[in-house]
């Protein structure tokens, strides 16, 4: 199954792709995670991202499009995968369009997660004050004013996608303001559904 999970920073594409990749038994493959990889290793990759990471803007298409490019031939994404935040604008959306094309595959679906703008503040401050709390790094672009040039990328480059999908007939959307144990059930429930349809 392949697979993208859509929703504004705070969301729970991350929490819930962690949750169904044992079901499915097929990779997570978030951008931002690889992202933070390459900054911590100091790769040329990680050099170029670092600053605009930090701001809370995007990263440049060329740079995401080559990172999912190269992990999708991985042996572990050849039977499917998680993308938790990519693709994050129409052109990283039509490379991976052209990507799947050439290998002769196909998304299965799109799942986007609803969410009440107001309250992911507060989830994004919570994550903080837990990993700090943990002794772990927080994140650096995990502070409300940082969060707010994130909800802005998002509105402006990334909601475009849902009407990409739509058109496609790919999306599906569910609340993702719901408990996270409930909004799992239910993202079980459309992929189940959606994996009985390709199999019938
Ligand atoms: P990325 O790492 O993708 O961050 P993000 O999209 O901003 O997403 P988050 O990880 O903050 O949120 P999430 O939706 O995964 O929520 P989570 O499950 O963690 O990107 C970071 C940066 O990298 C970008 O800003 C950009 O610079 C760059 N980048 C990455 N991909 C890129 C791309 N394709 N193109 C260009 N640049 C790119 O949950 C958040 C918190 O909420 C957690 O504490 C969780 O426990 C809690 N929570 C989750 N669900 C619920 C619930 N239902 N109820 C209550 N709390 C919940």
């Amino acid at each position: 199954m392949r697979i993208i999970l859509l929703g504004p920073p705070g969301a729970g594409k991350g929490t819930q792709s962690e949750r169904i990749v044992a079901r499915y038994g097929i990779p997570q493959l978030s951008t931002g995670d690889m992202l933070r990889a390459a900054v911590a290793a100091g790769t040329p990759v990680g050099l170029q991202a670092k600053a605009v990471m930090e701001s809370g803007g995007l990263v440049s298409d060329a740079i995401v499009v080559g990172i999912v490019a190269d992990r999708i031939e991985e042996a572990d994404a050849k039977a499917g995968f998680i993308l938790d935040g990519f693709p994050r604008t129409v052109e990283q959306a039509e490379a991976l369009d052209a990507m799947l094309s050439d290998k002769g595959i196909a998304l299965d679906t799109v799942v986007e997660f609803v969410v009440d703008e107001n309250a992911l503040v507060g989830r994004i401050a919570k994550r903080a004050e837990e990993t700090a709390a943990r002794g772990q790094p927080v994140r650096k672009d995990d502070t409300p004013e940082v969060f707010k040039t994130r909800l802005e990328a998002y509105r402006k480059q990334t909601a475009p996608l849902s009407d990409y999908y739509a058109g496609g007939g790919l999306l599906q959307t569910i609340d993702g303001m719901k408990p996270v144990d409930a909004v799992t059930e239910h993202l079980v429930s459309v992929l189940d559904r959606h994996a009985a349809t390709v199999a019938s």
